[in-house]
């Protein structure tokens, strides 16, 4: 059963992504908000970046949830609904409700409809008990749970070190908001990349092949596609360095030469080296990521990673 809660419609996140890319590229610190890398495009080339042998994050995070699956559903009781904050191809959640079959609902939230809905059907075939009601928002801006799911017990499912791309202040007030959302005695189940070496880290966000040049710059032709630009894509680079004192990747577009392009009628001109920031990716250590939990809220139950302590896992609790 797939019954659609629909928040927001297209409209918004057009309006939304012209503004964004208009307000942004006039900034002296030029900038693109990362949902924005996330259209029909952006989403395949996202999950080609998670099947990558450099990005490590994604088949570190699945071992974890495989391993300690029957762990987290004892944690969070028999009948809860769980709810993901950007859901994306819902991999993730195919582990997490292998183990929890008698969950009462599963709610996922996703900024881009078609992957949403695709995962829903999916999902729906092969768990027939579990009632899903997707909910197409962007989970950074205030949302509302769909009230078919009633009051079970709530689960919260935020995979992907996907806080890590939140401004600190960011994070916590998203833990916060979390917590309000799911309500008091709710769980989150969260992934955390953590920190390691740049000959590891640094491979995961640019790797051989090119796929996640390929993801970051379809942005350009993304902006091409639905703001009338006239970008030259090839006078674009990906470019990612590790900034040691906040402890984060960032993802920058860099300018090859020197432009002059036209978006929505407006002009824009970029200097050779100029730089458009389109993405930060917190790592962090295990301490700090439970210091940043309690800040917003939330008790740290359990704490799981792999030997090498590339990925952790963390179970809260909203007392
Ligand atoms: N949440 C992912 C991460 O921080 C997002 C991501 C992975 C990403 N690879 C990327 C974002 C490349 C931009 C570019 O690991």
């Amino acid at each position: 059963m797939t019954l659609s809660a629909d928040a927001t419609d297209s409209e918004t996140f057009v309006t939304d992504f012209a503004d964004a890319v208009l307000t942004g590229l006039s900034c002296k610190a030029k900038n693109i908000p990362c949902r924005f890398l996330y259209d029909a495009r952006g989403s395949e080339l996202f999950e080609d970046i998670t099947r990558l042998d450099e990005y490590y994050p994604t088949r570190t995070e699945i071992g974890l949830l495989g391993a300690h699956g029957n762990e987290i559903a004892k944690r969070a009781g028999k009948s809860c609904a769980v709810v993901e904050f950007g859901s994306g191809s819902s991999r993730k959640t195919h582990i997490l409700l292998e183990h929890m079959k008698s969950a009462t609902a599963y709610v996922p939230i996703d900024i881009d409809d078609a992957v949403l809905h695709e995962a829903a059907a999916r999902l729906e075939q092969e768990f027939p008990d579990i009632p899903i009601y997707p909910v197409h928002a962007d989970f950074s801006q205030g949302i509302e749970l769909p009230q078919e799911i009633g009051d079970a017990p709530r689960l919260g499912f935020f995979p992907g070190s996907t806080i890590g791309n939140f401004e600190m202040d960011a994070a916590a007030d998203f833990l916060a908001s979390a917590g309000r959302l799911l309500g008091k005695g709710s769980s989150l189940l969260i992934g955390a990349d953590l920190q390691k070496d740049l000959d590891i880290l640094l491979p995961a966000y640019d790797d051989a092949a090119g796929v996640t040049a390929d993801f970051t710059l379809n942005l350009i032709h993304r902006i091409n596609r639905e703001l009338a630009g006239n970008l030259d894509v090839e006078c674009f680079a990906h470019k990612v360095i590790y900034n040691d004192r906040v402890g984060r990747i960032e993802i920058y577009i860099e300018s090859l030469c020197d432009q002059d392009a036209e978006i929505m009628g407006r002009q824009f001109s970029f200097d050779v080296g100029d730089h458009i920031h389109v993405e930060n990716s917190h790592k962090y250590t295990l301490p700090q990521f439970r210091e940043l939990a309690r800040e917003a809220g939330w008790e740290t139950d359990q704490v799981w990673s792999d030997a090498d302590e590339l990925f952790s896992l963390h179970f809260l609790s909203n007392p």
